[in-house]
């Protein structure tokens, strides 16, 4: 698969591959190819499209990566300096239009009209997903409904898309699809939850990414949602000042309500049921070894501190 991105990255200008070379070459978990590729085995499908799928999962991915952190103004990922710090916003952003159009010539390979439609479906609702968070920037009034339908959107469903793709290819019956679909669904889901768990309480040497990267924004996500429910009303009016304003004036402050009120663990108690509604969905595939890779990863995922 890393082979396949290497050789699609190819391009007559020499930007493009400055910017996409930085980004790929600086790693990532390839967890989205990963999924596919897993859901293939478990699936127990050898299709020649497989690895072409798996790299345009990938590339999809990075494009949004290129996008995202000109949107977040974040200057560190994979543990280095972000592309649009390194090169600037313009070639960010360019070079991610140029990921995405590249998928697109790729998903074209496999003569599938079904892959085309979830592709191009997930891609229309990741950047839906990231438009309303935009919206939903220093609301402090921020549901979870709110909040998770913008992680469903934004992470989940290009999940979703990765493992429905092997069922695609595999030739499965529609109601494998779904539950493989559901799997994915619920597996991105926890995983963005994690994420945003990961940015009150990881380490910055382990995730490569700054925290408090989310607050700065005045962006509101479920630990500070839960924080805000368990608090009085002076730590309660701090943090909804903190969202309103963005910024990391008040940061440590409000990781230590964060921390206090039992709103981390109470966020990854959430993502565990979200693990666990992933892992119940594959109780009908065939019981292999990708299969129960597939359920590791779930669990591992709890767990994670990248
Ligand atoms: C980062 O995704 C964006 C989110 C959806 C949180 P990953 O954590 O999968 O990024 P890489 O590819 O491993 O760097
Ligand atoms: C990323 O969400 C979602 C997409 C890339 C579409 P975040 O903004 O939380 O991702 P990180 O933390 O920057 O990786
Ligand atoms: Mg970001
Ligand atoms: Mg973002
Ligand atoms: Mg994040």
């Amino acid at each position: 698969m890393d082979a396949v991105i290497e050789q699609r990255l190819a391009s007559e200008v020499p930007l493009v591959g400055q910017v996409s070379g930085y980004i790929v070459a600086a790693g990532g978990k390839r967890l989205r190819p990963a999924l596919l590729l897993l859901m293939c085995g478990a699936l127990e499908c050898g299709h020649e499209q497989r690895l072409n799928l798996a790299a345009v999962v990938e590339f999809i991915h990075t494009a949004t990566l290129l996008h995202d952190d000109v949107v977040d103004e974040s200057t560190l990922r994979r543990g280095r300096p972000t592309a649009n710090q390194a090169f600037g916003n313009p070639a960010s952003v360019l070079v991610g239009d140029f990921l995405y159009s590249r998928a697109f010539q790729m998903m074209v390979l496999a003569q599938n009209m079904r892959v085309m439609q979830v592709l191009s479906e997930a891609t229309n609702v990741i950047a839906e997903g990231e438009v309303q968070q935009l919206v939903n920037m220093h609301d402090a009034s921020l549901t979870e409904a709110q909040y998770l339908y913008v992680i469903r959107s934004k992470t989940a469903k290009l999940f979703e898309a990765s493992a429905r793709l092997a069922a695609i290819l595999a030739g499965s019956d529609e109601a494998t699809e779904a539950s493989c679909a559901q799997y994915g669904q619920a597996l991105g889901t926890a995983f963005q939850i994690i994420d945003d768990v990961l940015d009150y309480d990881g380490e910055v040497a382990q995730m490569g990414k700054n925290l408090g990267d989310d607050l700065r924004e005045g962006k509101v996500t479920l630990p500070l949602i839960v924080a805000m429910e368990r608090s009085a009303a002076q730590e309660r009016a701090l943090i909804a000042h903190a969202i309103e304003e963005g910024g990391t004036d008040q940061l440590d402050a409000i990781m230590a309500i964060v921390r206090r009120t039992g709103a981390i663990d109470t966020t990854r108690l959430l993502a565990a049921s979200e693990a666990e509604r992933a892992i119940a969905a594959l109780s009908g595939l065939p019981d292999n070894a990708h299969r129960q890779a597939l359920i590791d990863l779930a669990a591992q995922l709890l767990v994670r501190r990248a």
